[in-house]
């Protein structure tokens, strides 16, 4: 368990200083070479003008408020399934076993994927299948807020890593293609933090230290502060960095699949958050790749010298490991549901 204080009692935990990159910029040799400096370094950077409008940024905000403050008996009729959709309580997820004991994180989500159809073949596949919904008129124009939400994090993330492919020497549509984000795995989870004060020493975080899992994250969070990166995880102590939220931008970190494809050149880096005793929400969007997808080590990203460090792997073996790692089995549910 860590002895670092929450304060840093030895240090004051400083604000990470990250690379911004202005997605209206049509100039991409200034935008290529700073998302490429920020990847190399720590995969964490700021995207502003984006193309989603700060109302209706807010609208999800908004509505992302309205079903955490249902009560809670309404939020378990929505249960994630085995799918992968649905509301998360309190302590359903473990990101850092060695660091949280016996307890999980102190945040409750709520998972909205893409909506394919149960008549669809490919709903036979894990993470693709309808979403759940809270019924009609209890929270009108929810759905519609966050399938408009999904589909347009949907085309920046597909903006961003246009900016990605050309940083790593790929043609620029290379992750537009039909494998790769032409049928997607993307997930909007909206996350509540309670209000919890974290304390490391007793393994108490709102978000255990965790690295994401796929090709990018695009997060929105409110304007309180709570989320730490870590850009060495094998420094003994860990040196923890805030990452302060800037209003209108998205917060955009690298995920495994790309530390994999990029043979660890792009570097997917370790982040948790810390509650400061104020209620917290963000809006995560995990994007990746289609089901079958293959990763692997990029051409451009290997050589006799540097042979590829990871097998061959297929995106829904992958995310379905991660996620089984990481959450509670879902047999747990029926214990404590009425
Ligand atoms: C995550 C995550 C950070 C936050 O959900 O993977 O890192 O600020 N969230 O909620
Ligand atoms: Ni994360």
């Amino acid at each position: 368990m860590e002895t670092q204080n929450q304060n840093g009692a030895e240090a004051p935990i400083k604000v990470s200083t990250l690379n911004c990159i202005d997605l209206s910029n049509p100039d991409i040799h200034h935008s290529v070479p700073l998302l490429k400096q920020a990847c190399l370094d720590c995969g964490f950077f700021y995207v502003v003008n984006h193309g989603i409008s700060q109302e209706f940024m807010e609208e999800v905000f908004a509505q992302s408020k309205n079903f955490f403050h249902l009560p809670l008996n309404e939020k378990k009729e929505l249960l994630r399934n085995e799918k992968h959709r649905g509301y998360t309580p309190v302590l359903d997820e473990l990101l850092d076993p060695d660091n949280q004991v016996h307890v999980g994180d102190y945040k409750e989500g709520y998972y909205i994927g893409v909506e394919v159809p149960e008549d669809d073949p490919d709903s036979e596949k894990p993470f693709y299948g309808p979403n759940v919904w809270p019924a009609d008129g209890v929270l009108p124009g929810w759905r519609q807020t966050m399938e408009k939400f999904h589909y347009e994090a949907l085309e920046v993330a597909k903006a961003i890593a246009r900016v990605i492919a050309l940083a790593l020497d790929l043609e620029v549509d290379f992750f537009d293609r039909p494998e790769m984000l032409g049928k997607p795995i993307a997930t909007l989870r909206l996350l509540h933090y309670e209000g919890q004060i974290s304390d490391p020493s007793k393994g108490i975080y709102g978000a255990g230290a965790h690295s994401d899992y796929g090709l990018i994250t695009l997060l929105a969070t409110d304007d309180v502060m709570g989320l730490q990166i870590c850009k060495d995880k094998d420094a003994k102590p860990r040196k923890w960095e805030y990452v302060a939220p800037i209003k209108g931008a998205f917060i955009i970190n690298l995920g495994d699949m790309l530390e994999r494809w990029s043979n660890c050149i792009f570097k997917s880096t370790l982040h948790r958050v810390l509650g400061n005793g104020q209620e917290r929400y963000s809006v995560a969007y995990f994007v990746e790749p289609s089901h079958d997808c293959l990763v692997e080590c990029l051409p451009t990203c290997k050589s006799e010298k540097n042979p590829p460090k990871f097998p061959p792997i297929r995106c829904g073996t992958y995310l379905t490991q991660r996620y089984k790692d990481t959450h509670a089995e879902l047999s747990v549910y029926n214990k404590h549901h009425t």
